[in-house]
Parts: C-alpha cells; structure tokens; sequence
C-alpha cells in the first residue's frame, strides 16, 4: 500500500517508524514530515489544512492510506474532505473530533452518555462566569472553549487568579477559542492518557502512558506539550482500565454514534484517577505527543494493522499482542520552551546512537541544513528506548540523551518518577 502520513512531530516520525515496520507498507510519504522523517521516507511539503490539497496530492500519488496525526486537520475537516474523495483515511470526521474541539460538547455527550467526569458551567456571558467562579470558589479550572494548542487550560488555586482567569479569556487572550468558557471543578488524584482506537462500534484500548506535562523537574514551572513520557502506566491498572472503557469510553462512543457521529480513529483519554477510581479530564481525537512514541515503540509493525482495521469498521477482529515491555522517552527541548526559544543551533552525536527496535531518537521541530542537524522548534527530540523494565528502558534513554551534543536544549531529569521512584 501507498499510505501517506499527515504531521510534522515526533509523533508522526513514530507513526512512520512503525508503518515502515509493516510488510503492507510498500511506500510510505510524510507532510510536511521534518528531518527525521525525511531520514526513513518521502517528505512533501503540502498545506495539510486544505483538504481539496490534501486529496489532489492523494490522486496524483496513488495514495491508498491515509493516517491524520495532528488535531488541527482533523477539526477541519480534512478527513472528512478525503472519505468523500473515496480515501481510506485513519481519524475522526470534523464532527466526531468535536471531542478534543469543543470542551462544551465533550462536557454535554458526558452528561448524555452518564460518564463521570468534573462538574461544571458553560459561559458566553463574561459576568455570569464571575458569578458563577465567586459561587464555586478555588480550586476550580477555567477552559477555553476550543482549540488552543494546550494553553487555553488556567488551574487557578485561589478566587482571586479564578476572577483573572475569567477575565483574561473573555479580554480575548485565547482568541476564538476562549469566546466560549467551561468552568470545572478541580479534580485531585494522579493522570494518565488510555489510547483507544475505535472504528465507529468498537472499542479496542491500546495502550496507557503518563505524561510529564510541567517543564522542569519534580513537576515544577508552567505547563508544555508534554516533556517525556512512558508505558505503560501502572496507576492505570487493568482493573481501573476495565472500569474506564466500562463507565467512559463506551458510553461516549455509542452517545457518538446514536447521534449520528460515530468516532473512528484513536480517542486519547486523559483521566483522573483517585482511591481506584477514574473520571474524564479531557478527550482528545489523536495520539498524543510524545505518549506515542512509547506507544509505538512497544506496539511495532501491529500498529498499522490495529490502525487499518479501525478505518475498515474490523477492529472486532483484531487483537492487540501485548509484550511484557516498558518504554520511556524523553523529550529535549529548545532552551527558554515553552516560553521563546532560539531556531537554528546544530545537534551533533546523533549519527553515533543505536536505531532499532529497542532505541530511538524521534525528531520533532528538526530540519536538515547543510548536512547537519538543527533545532526549528520548541520541543525538538524524543529519546526513546524499550526495556524488559521500565528501570532499563529510563537507563538507556537517558545514556542515548548523555550522548547528545546540544548545548542549547535541555531536558527533565525525573520522566518516569512516579512509577520509579
Ligand atoms: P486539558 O487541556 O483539558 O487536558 O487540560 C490540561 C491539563 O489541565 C490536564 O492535563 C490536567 O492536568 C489539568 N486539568 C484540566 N482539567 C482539570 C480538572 N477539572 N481538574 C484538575 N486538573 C485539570
Ligand atoms: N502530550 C499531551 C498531548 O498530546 O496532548
């Protein structure tokens, strides 16, 4: 098969690693892809937000597979402009991605489909979100309504930074996004991602990992993509997963289809588990970066089967084969991310590290420039090994990252504390 990938992040070169892994791939194109992925497939540099771009780039290639990696051509409709063009196509529609898009329509299916998760109000009146803040007092959250790259989330622990945060989203720092407010309650407990594929009727959970979200170590400083992360993640037990795909994920995902939306692709579920009990924090209509790159690395060539099955309504059939493995990567980022950060300074060492199925390093914000490596973005590389423990896989990540030669990026210490230590 011709499968093309959409997605420029070291979530889409874990996507192309494992692709290039199955017998099925016979050619396999990444856009925009970046400088790793340009190391082990074709990179096209496409618009992928314009689905009638994304289809004529399919016709002219022949292509018979296509796999959406980023929420953005999702939200917009691009999997939707390729199914009607006849595409396979690996994602949700517009409609159904809805779920990491609107957190007023994720909140109202929950109510719907009886899934516990945080309560809450839904806003467009700036004063009644005042009131309603005073009211509930902190801990409390304030959402922005749409899509917002991560950063439309304000955990405010005191009434005053609740009243701030209300203010700020509705002066407009979240753009359209924040035009709309979800106001949550604070949920305590310990996080963790559940990987779900679904192909519009059944439900075939993935994976679990944990994400390390703060940018410094012992979970410390403001808020990132995501600074490493591992699986699986031990808090997620199969007990609490068993009861999450029992009271969450199916009952939203048969809500979906009752309305006539039904969800086809991967749903990300981020819960909140407390005393053995999980509540939805948020979906999201993608793999999530970097937990895919631990999700791929332990699932190997059997990822593009699970994923084809899900965009051919057979995910009944299929079955995932689980190896008693752990994975880890780090992420190592630009210094001054998330904040402003510099482009343009060079990585050496990298041609040095092992590339296999138990080491590797995914690129993120990379690009190729005169035969060497340099850093385009905030979050630039994920350092990725497998271990029969999770100990080992941490070990030999953090000896690829020693071996790095990068003075101007930086990276967490500590992934995979709360399972190790
Ligand atoms: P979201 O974009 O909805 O995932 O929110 C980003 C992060 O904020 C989550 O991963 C949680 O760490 C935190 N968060 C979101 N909602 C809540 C909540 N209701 N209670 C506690 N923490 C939350
Ligand atoms: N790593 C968090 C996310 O992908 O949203």
């Amino acid at each position: 098969m011709n499968i093309l990938i959409l997605g420029s992040g070291g979530r889409e070169h874990a996507l192309a690693w494992a692709t290039l892994q199955n017998p099925k791939c016979d050619k396999l194109i990444v856009a925009p892809g970046n400088a790793g992925i340009a190391a082990i497939a074709d990179c096209a540099s496409i618009d992928i937000m314009d689905g009638a771009t994304v289809v004529t780039f399919c016709e002219e290639n022949s292509i018979d597979f296509v796999i959406v990696g980023p929420e953005a051509p999702l939200a917009a409709g691009v999997a939707d402009d390729l199914r009607g063009a006849g595409f396979a196509v690996f994602g949700p529609s517009a409609a159904a991605a809805q779920l990491e898009a609107s957190k007023a329509f994720t909140k109202e299916i929950c109510d719907a489909a009886q899934a516990p998760t945080a309560a809450y109000g839904h806003f467009t009146d700036h004063a009644a979100a005042r009131a309603y803040v005073a009211q509930q007092r902190a801990p409390i959250v304030i959402k922005a309504d749409g899509l917002a790259a991560g950063k439309g989330v304000i955990i405010a622990m005191t009434d005053q930074e609740a009243a701030d945060a209300v203010d700020e989203m509705f002066d407009g720092a979240f753009g359209a996004a924040g035009a709309e407010v979800v106001i949550e309650e604070f949920m305590e407990g310990e996080e963790a991602s559940f990987f779900i594929l679904c192909d519009g009727e059944t439900v075939l959970p993935i994976g679990t990992a944990q994400d390390h979200k703060r940018v410094g170590d012992g979970d410390t400083g403001p808020n990132t993509g995501g600074m490493g992360a591992y699986s699986p993640a031990p808090v997620l037990t199969d007990a609490i997963a068993e009861r999450a795909l029992r009271e969450i994920i199916r009952p939203t995902m048969a809500e979906m289809a009752k309305r006539g939306m039904p969800y086809q692709g991967v749903l990300y579920a981020g819960l909140m588990i407390k005393d053995g009990v999980p509540r939805l924090v948020e979906y999201n209509a993608r793999f999530g970066d970097p937990e895919c790159q631990v999700l791929m690395m332990r699932l190997g060539a059997q990822a593009f089967d699970l994923m084809h099955a899900a965009a051919d309504g057979r995910l009944s059939e299929m079955q995932v084969n689980w190896g008693a493995d752990h994975a880890l990567t780090v992420v190592m980022a630009a210094d001054g991310y998330p904040g402003t950060y510099q482009k343009g300074s060079v990585i050496k060492g990298l041609d040095a590290l092992p590339e296999d199925s138990k080491n590797m390093v995914f690129h993120a914000g990379t690009t190729a420039k005169d035969g060497a490596i340099t850093a385009s973005g905030g979050r630039v590389l994920n350092v990725t090994a497998r271990g029969d423990t999770l100990a080992e896989a941490r070990a030999r990540a953090y000896d690829m990252v020693d071996q790095i030669d990068w003075p101007e990026g930086f990276c967490r210490r500590d992934i995979g504390w709360r399972a190790l230590d």
